[in-house]
């Protein structure tokens, strides 16, 4: 008998019980062997973060965990109802079916598929999930788009090669190269590059940005302050997207996001001028509701969340509340309709939780992936962050 436990949550209603345990009982028929019995866990928010963080070293909750049993007994599912309810409130579907949807999902990964597996595993996991699912939701046609187009959409990588530059100009010779650099990172798998056109010229130089424009295949993003001689260049550059940013000159990196607070007007003329020239534009802002409000009034199509503060909290429960300021900010974001990119400071040690939120798309990373590359080379740099971004999210 498949059966199902409450871990500190209050039982489901009646109805949804019953529907959950035929599922349960259904399930068990996918499985030719059929003595075997799994156990359903539903439990809170809490809880699932403690198993998240004691069996897979991830600190943050999730909505689904799967527990491989032992000989007949096939093993446990830990669903996070509190979870399953903000997820499908946020995307607009059925809590009942979002739940089986979950329990389905961690069902599979009981009988070893697994999406984080090899090339073909996410189709193959995808394609039952599909199956199933069309069996045992009501909204089929809903959850049925949904899991076609989620999370196995990893977010995308952007890989700044500022440093690359900083590191030629410490002696003003010619090398490194940021272009021979913007070539490497797209072989390792970037899925864009950055370069950020300071007022001091302090690294990247109009030549570099020009000849990567030139030379790559995946998209050049240009971050650069509102300065009205650069708003000229990108306009003749035309990359696919700028990001604005603050910037001062004395500063050793961009410290904070854009102050938009008396400044919407301005910011949203730059951003009809860019956009004239058929330019995305990018707002590089402090992950607040208030900002991300002023934001929308600019008209810009992307926002940029600042990851510093979660990526520099050095006591665990500082990094957790910067996290979920995170969290909340892109979905704000997203329910504003922006498209939610993040980025600054992160490294290989702290990327695998902010690439788990859903709601980001795109991460501009630069500086621990250029000092990377100076011990594994650049393409290996690349790979080894995208790696990181891929495994994260709904994995294990
Ligand atoms: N995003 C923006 C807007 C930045 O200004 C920078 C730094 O140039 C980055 C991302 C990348 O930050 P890091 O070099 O710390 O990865």
């Amino acid at each position: 008998m498949s059966q199902i436990n409450y871990l500190e949550i209050n039982p489901l209603p009646k109805d949804w019980e019953r529907r959950i345990r035929k599922v349960l009982k259904e399930l068990k028929n996918f499985y030719p062997k059929k003595s075997s019995n799994f156990t359903l866990v539903l439990t809170n928010k809490e809880k699932i973060q403690e198993y998240n963080q004691r069996f897979l070293n991830r600190n943050f909750p999730t909505n689904v965990l799967s527990f491989r049993g032992e000989g007949n007994y096939l093993g446990d599912i830990l669903v996070s109802v509190e979870k399953a309810k903000e997820e499908a409130s946020f995307y607009q579907l059925p809590l009942e079916d979002y739940l089986i949807m979950l329990v389905i999902h961690g069902f599979l990964h009981l009988l070893d598929y697994d999406h984080e597996k090899g090339l073909y595993a996410p189709w193959l996991m995808l394609k039952n999930e599909v199956k199933l699912c069309e069996r045992f939701c009501i909204n089929k046609e809903k959850i049925l788009n949904f899991l076609r187009r989620r999370e196995y959409m990893p977010a995308k990588l952007a890989v700044n090669v500022d440093h690359v530059a900083t590191v030629r100009e410490a002696r003003k010779t010619y090398y490194p190269d940021p272009v021979y650099a913007a070539v490497l990172a797209e072989l390792g798998g970037a899925d864009g590059i950055v370069v950020h056109l300071r007022l001091d010229r302090r690294h990247i130089k109009e030549r570099d940005v020009k000849l990567i424009k030139e030379i790559i295949k995946v998209k050049l993003i240009l971050e650069m302050s509102l300065d009205k001689a650069l708003i000229e260049f990108a306009k003749t550059v035309k990359p696919y997207q700028v990001t604005l940013v603050p910037e001062k000159v004395e500063e050793v990196t961009t410290e904070g996001g854009l102050e938009l607070d008396g400044r919407v007007e301005e910011v949203k003329a730059v951003v009809k001028e860019l956009n004239k020239g058929g330019i995305k534009v990018s707002l590089f802002l402090n992950p607040e509701e208030k900002v991300l409000e002023l934001a929308k009034k600019t008209g810009a199509q992307i926002v940029e969340l600042h990851t510093g503060k979660y990526a520099e909290a050095l006591e665990e429960n500082e990094r957790i509340k910067e996290l979920e300021r995170l969290e909340r900010a892109s979905f704000w974001a997203k329910e504003l309709g922006f498209i939610v990119h993040a980025g600054h400071g992160l490294n290989y040690e702290n990327i695998m939780p902010v690439a788990a939120l859903p709601t980001i798309e795109e991460f501009s990373i630069g500086h621990s992936i250029i000092g990377r590359a100076i011990m594994v080379g650049i393409k290996e740099a690349v790979k080894e962050m995208k790696e990181l971004i891929i495994r994260s999210r709904e994995g294990k």
